[in-house]
C-alpha cells in the first residue's frame, strides 16, 4: 500500500550473510528486448519488484503474453502483438518504460510512448533517445505529452551521444539490432547492464561489437531468436548492504555478487577505513568503529555510481571529518538531504556538491522517502540513529529492493513494515 511505513530502531550491529537478487535495471532492459523476437524468451533470476511489475504491465498492454513460471522466471511470448502505445498511467510510474520504444520501432515500425515527465532526481529528458531514432530513419514528433515515431524501415546510422546515457544506449542498440546496415554509437554507456543487454541480443543472434567500450557497433540482422537467459546480480542492492555493514560497524557477507561490478564503492569504503574481503562471487564487509570522511564524485560507469550516492551520503553523515559529495550525472539528486538533516546530519548543498560534516550521532525522526535510493539512505541512517525512525512513502523502496525488511531483519536489524 502507498501508505505503508518502515519502523526502524537504530543501534543494532548487522551480521551474517545476504543473497543479492537479480539486477533491476538489467531485468528491465532485457524484458524490453524480448519484443524483438517472435519466439518465447525465458528470463531467470528476475527480481520481484514493483518496477518489474510495471514493465510486465507495459508489455502486456502491447498485447504480449507474459507469465511468471517458477519463482523468479518469466516467460515472454511476443509472437503476435499489434498495440504500439505505452500510456501515461504506466510511464509516469516508471520512466524505464521508454525502453520499449526501440523494440516497437523495430517490430511494428511504430511507437507511441508517453513522455515520462519530471521526477524527484531531475528533469531527465529523453532527447538522446529521440535523436537516435531519427538517425535510424524514424519520423518523430512530440504531441500532447506523447512521443510518436514511425518508420518504413529502420536503417543504420552514426550516433554520438552528448552524455553516455544508459537508457539511450540501450534503446538505440535494440532498434539497431534489427535495422538495415551498420549503426555506430559513440560515447556509449559502458555500464554492466548495457553489456548484459548486448550479450542477450548477441545470444538472440544480433551482431554487436565494442560492448563495455564507448564505441558500440551494431550490424543489423533480419531476425532474432528466443533465448533462455539469467539476469546478473544487482550491484546497487549489493552496494547498499555493503554500506549497511560499514555504517553499523557490522560484518556482512554479500553473496552472489561479482566484486568487479562494484569496484568504485569498494575503493571508497576502503579509503574510509572499512575492511573488505573479496572473492569471485562474494564480498565480505567489516565496518570499523569509526568511519573516515572521504570525498566522492558520481560519474558514468566505471566511475562512482549515482545510484549509490545517497546511501554513501548517509555514511558520510556519521564519518569523522568533512566529506564533499559531487553529483555530476543528475542535476538534482539531493532530495534526501533534507530528511538526513532532520535526523541530525550537518549537510550543506551548494549547486552540484554537498558538504557533509560528520556528527557523532544521528537521532530518529519521522522521515519520508522521496525516491528509491534516497529512501535507502534514510533506512541506513535509521539503522544507526538513536531511537525509532518512522519512514513513510516506502513504495519507492519496493521499486528496487527485493524483501528489504526481511533481508535486513535476518542480518539483525530492528525494522518492520506497518501496513496502513
Ligand atoms: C539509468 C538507470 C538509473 C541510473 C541512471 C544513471 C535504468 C532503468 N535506470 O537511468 O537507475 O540512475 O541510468 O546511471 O537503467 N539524459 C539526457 N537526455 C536523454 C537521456 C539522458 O539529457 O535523452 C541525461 C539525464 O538527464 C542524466 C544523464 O543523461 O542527467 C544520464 O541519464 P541516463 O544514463 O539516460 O539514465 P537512465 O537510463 O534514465
Amino acid at each position: 500500500m502507498d501508505s505503508d511505513k518502515f519502523i526502524i530502531t537504530g543501534g543494532k550491529r548487522l551480521e551474517g550473510s545476504v543473497e543479492i537478487s537479480g539486477a533491476k535495471n538489467s531485468a528491465l532492459s532485457i524484458m524490453a528486448a524480448t519484443l524483438l523476437t517472435k519466439d518465447v524468451c525465458i528470463l531467470r533470476n528476475i527480481p520481484h519488484l514493483t518496477d518489474v511489475d510495471t514493465m510486465i504491465a507495459v508489455i502486456r498492454k502491447l498485447g504480449i503474453k507474459v507469465e511468471w513460471k517458477e519463482d523468479n522466471t518469466l516467460y515472454i511470448d511476443s509472437d503476435y502483438f499489434n498495440n504500439y502505445e505505452a500510456p501515461y498511467e504506466l510511464v509516469k510510474k516508471m520512466r524505464a518504460s521508454i525502453l520499449v520504444m526501440g523494440p516497437l520501432l523495430a517490430r511494428l515500425n511504430k511507437a507511441k510512448i508517453s513522455l515520462p515527465g519530471g521526477c524527484a532526481i531531475g528533469a531527465r529528458p529523453v532527447d538522446f533517445h529521440i535523436k537516435g531514432f531519427e538517425t535510424l530513419g524514424a519520423q518523430v514528433e512530440v504531441e500532447k505529452g506523447y512521443i510518436k515515431a514511425e518508420v518504413n524501415k529502420l536503417r543504420g546510422g552514426d550516433i554520438y551521444l552528448d552524455f553516455p546515457s544508459l537508457g539511450a544506449t540501450e534503446n538505440i542498440m535494440m532498434a539497431a539490432s534489427l535495422a538495415e546496415g551498420v549503426t555506430k554509437i559513440e560515447n556509449a554507456a559502458k555500464d554492466p547492464e548495457v553489456v548484459e543487454l548486448g550479450n542477450f541480443l548477441i545470444k538472440m543472434g544480433a551482431k554487436i561489437e565494442g560492448l563495455g567500450t564507448d564505441l558500440i557497433k551494431i550490424n543489423g540482422v533480419k531476425k532474432l531468436n528466443g533465448v533462455d537467459y539469467n539476469i546478473i546480480p544487482d550491484r546497487i542492492e549489493a552496494g547498499t548492504y555493503m554500506i549497511a555493514a560499514a555504517i553499523t560497524s557490522g560484518d556482512i557477507l554479500i553473496e552472489k555478487i561479482d566484486p568487479l561490478l562494484i569496484k568504485p564503492l569498494i575503493v571508497k569504503l576502503e579509503e574510509a577505513g572499512v575492511k573488505i574481503k573479496q572473492e569471485k562471487d562474494f564480498i565480505e564487509v567489516i565496518g570499523p568503529n569509526s568511519i573516515n570522511a572521504v570525498d566522492i564524485k558520481t560519474l558514468p560507469y566505471p566511475g562512482f555510481p549515482t545510484d549509490i550516492q545517497p546511501q554513501f551520503m548517509a555514511l558520510s553523515c556519521v564519518a569523522k571529518g568533512t566529506s564533499v559529495i559531487t553529483e555530476t550525472v543528475f542535476e538534482n539528486r539531493f532530495a534526501h538531504t533534507g530528511d538526513l538533516i532532520r535526523m541530525g546530519a550537518d549537510i550543506k548543498v551548494e549547486g552540484r556538491s554537498a558538504i557533509i560534516k560528520g556528527v557523532k550521532k544521528l537521532s530518529a525522526a519521522p522521515v519520508m522517502a522521496s525516491d528509491l535510493r534516497g529512501g535507502a539512505a534514510l533506512i541506513l541512517a535509521g539503522l544507526v540513529a538513536d531511537g525509532t525512525t518512522e519512514l513513510s512513502r516506502i513504495y519507492h523502496l519496493d521499486r528496487g529492493y527485493v524483501n528489504l525488511e526481511k533481508k535486513l531483519t535476518a542480518l539483525g536489524a530492528d525494522i518492520h513494515r506497518v501496513e496502513e
